[in-house]
């Protein structure tokens, strides 16, 4: 024994990001528990759920069961994002969220460029941005655990630096960088040389967002300084793009493999959202698979005959049925006796 003082552990970020991986962006509508554990499964470093309302969450009374904060069962490595503009506020939501959800940490949203979050955060704070990191100091003094903190480039044009300099002082362990304007919205080009020069910027470490589609593209943005790459759109449909960055596994499943998945995006959605009614005591109600009629299709960008009904199922069964004439020439390959199934 020398005496010394054990040293703090590393928060979760120096944590996960000694590891090779890209992140599983914040998307509201899209990154919720289902879209999260599949991504988690193929290596994601870690995923953000939907952007939450600290304002809600405070004044929501019992909101444990929130379906935008609720964790799988296991579910580890996961950031709870919150929005807001209101320092107590963000401070109270921090507190019920860590006992509700168990985060693994906290991001702001600093980026949010719709007019429900104008003027109550999001990409207005870039506007004022010494609220923001009086928001981060506020959301720190109420946890433990690590705060971050995911811009914009600025409003309408490029204040990223100044912004990062602030979030970092303030004390932000991550910095997320989405390499557009809030002018731009989802327009032109994600500017990564933007991205990494804010990495070069500040001691923070900096993740870039903005249009990687492909693992070649998340390898050659991670070369430009950044401490990883965060995928939203070009992960819908495509989890194995974690795989091919946390263990080199580029190869792109077959169709059968990527239905399968699908069916199984669909099981979660039907198992994570079916709840007991609440005027039917004893009943259950059951998830509806319309939320995923945006995603189901991108599993089989090659096979737009099935598209059609992706777009209208209703059910699980529905999904089945749809995903049937895929899945199934997949079960009656398995079932063929080696040698005998006229594969090579
Ligand atoms: C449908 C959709 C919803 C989004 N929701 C959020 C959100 O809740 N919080 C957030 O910080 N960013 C949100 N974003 C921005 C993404 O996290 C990401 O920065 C942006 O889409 C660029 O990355 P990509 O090209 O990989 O999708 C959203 C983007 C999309 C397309």
């Amino acid at each position: 024994m020398t005496g010394l003082p054990t040293p703090p552990p590393a928060g979760f970020y120096a944590r996960r990001l000694a590891l090779p991986g890209a992140v599983l962006a914040p998307m509201a509508g899209y990154s919720d528990a289902p879209m999260r554990r599949l991504a988690a499964e193929q290596g994601a470093l870690w995923t953000v759920s939907e952007m939450i309302s600290a304002r809600g969450l405070v004044l929501g009374g019992d909101n444990e069961g929130l379906n935008l904060g609720r964790p799988y069962p296991g579910e580890s490595g996961r950031v709870v994002q919150l929005f807001g503009a209101d320092p107590d506020v963000l401070a109270a939501a921090v507190q019920k969220a860590e006992a509700w959800f168990s985060p693994a940490a906290f991001d702001l949203n600093m980026g949010c460029p719709v007019p429900k979050v104008r003027g109550k955060g999001g990409a207005c704070l870039l506007q004022t941005p010494e609220v923001a990191y009086a928001l981060v100091r506020a959301m720190r003094s109420a946890t433990a655990l690590d705060v971050s903190a995911k811009i914009r480039l600025g409003w309408d044009s490029d204040r990223s630096l100044e912004v990062a300099r602030g979030l970092s002082e303030a004390g932000a362990a991550v910095i997320t960088v989405h390499g557009r304007t809030s002018a731009q919205r989802y327009t032109g080009e994600a500017d990564w040389e933007a991205i990494a020069r804010v990495a070069a910027a500040v001691p923070t470490p900096v993740v870039g967002s903005g249009d990687v589609l492909t693992p070649e593209q998340a390898t050659r943005r991670r070369a430009l300084g950044v401490a990883a790459v965060m995928i939203g759109r070009g992960a819908v449909g495509n989890p194995w793009i974690f795989r091919a960055l946390a263990g080199g596994d580029w190869a792109v499943p077959d169709a059968v493999t990527r239905a399968r998945t699908a069916l199984r995006h669909a099981e979660l959605q039907d198992t994570f959202y079916t709840v007991p009614d609440r005027h039917r005591p004893g009943a259950l109600r059951r998830a509806s698979m319309r939320p995923l009629r945006k995603v189901l299709p991108k599993y089989l960008p090659d096979l737009p005959e099935l598209h059609p009904a992706l777009l209208q199922a209703e059910t699980l069964e529905d999904v089945r049925a749809a995903l049937a004439p895929v899945t199934a020439a997949g079960r009656r390959e398995d079932a063929a006796p080696v040698g005998a199934g006229g594969r090579p």
